[in-house]
Formats: C-alpha cells, sequence, structure tokens
C-alpha cells in the first residue's frame, strides 16, 4: 500500500490539465487522469511514471456525458483508495454570435463546463468531508467576472464554476477540506483552435499554462478561495467591479468581436 496522495485530474490530455499532471506529479501525487484522447493519456502516464515514479490510471471518457461520468467516478471508487485532491479542469468554449452557432455544441458545453463539475463535486466532497481533509480545485475563467459577448454560453459556464465553487468554499470552512476555483485569462493552449476563439479582434496577454498552474498551487497551499493568475488579469477583472453592466457589454464586445 503506498502513502502517495491521490489526485484525479480531468482534461489531462493537452494545455492546463497536462500542466496541472506534471506539477503534481513531481510533488509526488499518483493520478487518476481523464480525457476522450487515449493515446494522449497513455503517453502522459509513461513519461509521469519514468520521470517521478508516480502511478497513473487512465480513463477514456466523455465527461459531457452521465456515462463519462459514471465510468471516471468508477475508476476512482475501485482505486480503494480516497481521493486528495480533485481537479475539475476539462472544459471547452464556443465564440461567435449566439444565434449563429449550433444548439447540440452549446448545450455539450454546458454538460461538460457545469454538469460534469457538479456531478464530480458532489460525489467526492461528502468522503472528504467525512475524512475531513481533500482539495477541490474548480477550472473557472476570468470570463467568469463579466457577461461575454461572442462567448456568450462559455462566459456563464465559467461565472456558475466560480460561484459553484465560492459557495461550497465557505460551506466547508472548519472541516478540513478546501475549495479553489482557479480564473486563468488568456493561455496559449489547444483551446483556441477548439473553441474558434484565435479570430478575436482584441489580442490580450498571454500566460503560459504552467504559471497558471503554479499560481494555482500556491493559492492552494495559501487556502483561498479564488486565484485570478496573472497580474494583467486581474487588474482587468477589476474593472467589472466598476463599469455599469450595459458598458462592460460594450467594452468586452469590442474585444471579442471576431475580426
Ligand atoms: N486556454 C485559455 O485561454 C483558458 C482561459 C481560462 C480558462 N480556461 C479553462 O481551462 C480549462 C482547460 O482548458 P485548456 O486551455 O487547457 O484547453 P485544452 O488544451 O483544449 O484542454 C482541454 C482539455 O479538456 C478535455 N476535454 C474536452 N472535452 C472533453 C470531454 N467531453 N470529456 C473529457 N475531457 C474533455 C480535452 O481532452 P480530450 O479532447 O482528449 O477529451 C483536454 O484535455 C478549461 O476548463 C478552460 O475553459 C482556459
Amino acid at each position: 500500500m503506498t502513502d502517495r496522495a491521490l489526485a484525479l485530474v480531468t482534461g489531462a490530455s493537452s494545455g492546463i490539465g497536462e500542466a496541472f499532471a506534471h506539477a503534481l506529479a513531481a510533488r509526488g501525487f499518483d493520478m487518476i487522469v481523464v480525457a476522450r484522447r487515449a493515446d494522449r493519456l497513455a503517453s502522459l502516464a509513461q513519461r509521469l511514471h519514468q520521470t517521478h515514479g508516480v502511478e497513473i490510471r487512465t480513463v477514456q471518457a466523455d465527461l459531457a456525458t452521465p456515462k463519462g461520468i459514471e465510468e471516471t467516478l468508477r475508476a476512482v471508487e475501485s482505486s480503494g483508495r480516497p481521493l486528495d485532491l480533485l481537479i475539475n479542469n476539462a472544459g471547452v468554449g464556443s465564440y461567435g454570435a449566439f444565434s449563429g452557432l449550433e444548439a447540440s455544441r452549446e448545450l455539450q458545453m454546458v454538460d461538460l463546463n457545469v454538469r460534469a463539475i457538479v456531478a464530480l463535486t458532489h460525489h467526492v466532497l461528502p468522503r472528504m468531508i467525512a475524512r475531513g481533509k481533500g482539495d477541490i480545485v474548480q477550472i473557472a475563467s476570468t470570463t467568469a467576472f463579466q457577461p461575454v459577448p461572442y462567448m456568450a454560453t462559455y462566459g456563464a459556464t465559467k461565472a456558475f464554476v466560480l460561484h459553484f465553487s465560492e459557495a461550497i468554499a465557505r460551506e466547508v470552512q472548519g472541516t478540513g477540506v478546501r475549495v479553489l476555483a482557479v480564473c486563468p485569462g488568456h493561455t496559449p493552449t489547444e483551446f483556441q483552435a477548439v473553441s474558434g476563439s484565435a479570430r478575436r479582434s482584441v489580442r490580450t496577454t498571454l500566460q503560459p499554462a504552467e504559471q497558471v498552474v503554479q499560481e494555482a498551487l500556491d493559492a492552494l497551499d495559501q487556502g483561498r478561495h479564488v486565484v485570478i493568475t496573472g497580474r494583467p488579469n486581474r487588474a482587468l477583472a477589476q474593472v467589472s467591479r466598476v463599469l455599469p453592466r450595459r458598458s462592460m457589454t460594450w467594452v468586452i464586445g469590442r474585444g471579442f468581436k471576431p475580426r
């Protein structure tokens, strides 16, 4: 029986999730990593095992479906070990005027970005509370702080993640369980190609995925409820506190308008 801690990382096949897997392996975590691309997960698992000697179990699952969520939870239960850390990272975006986007894709995004997070958190949280320890990290976004024209559904899913996480972080205060919402800004990953958002008219400061993860893990160590990663992103997030809502959508709409 190992004394290493166990983490579940969703969306570990690329970008921020993959960077989390590397950082956690370096911290000595065994992991269950989840995504749809099994080949990517297998090569990640092999690399992390070789480099850090940790045990990685891969789960090929579509978390936008109830079946994928069940398969993931089954993998956690069948490990026979308590989960020390859940990283709810898997997420997708879409880009363009809402009326022109495919309804099925928007709904799939809500299923992944919202439903899967609620389901995984709801399964894991009572077990962590009963044990008196455990951490949950929810990947939100700076789009959570204001409505986002041309990424309307995506921004709204991230507002959900932020509010949901902050509320639960308060509920579990004093139980030994910690919940952190991470709000990255523009991070160069596969997200831009998958969502189509590379066509945005205004470019913003980029922060590498590794830095997002470092700031997130530091914030978790400090017991914070929310972290906006990157100094320029922290400054931008303050704008929504002072601008009237209608002016805010005008400013953000200009920045996100397709070229
Ligand atoms: N990049 C940014 O600028 C940015 C900014 C703020 C917040 N975020 C958030 O950061 C998180 C990670 O995104 P990223 O930037 O790292 O993008 P990414 O490189 O596209 O990674 C997304 C990950 O989610 C997985 N995924 C997508 N659909 C899935 C599904 N149906 N079931 C299971 N896994 C699925 C992908 O794996 P498979 O395709 O193999 O399934 C991949 O591992 C997301 O929640 C995103 O909203 C990103």
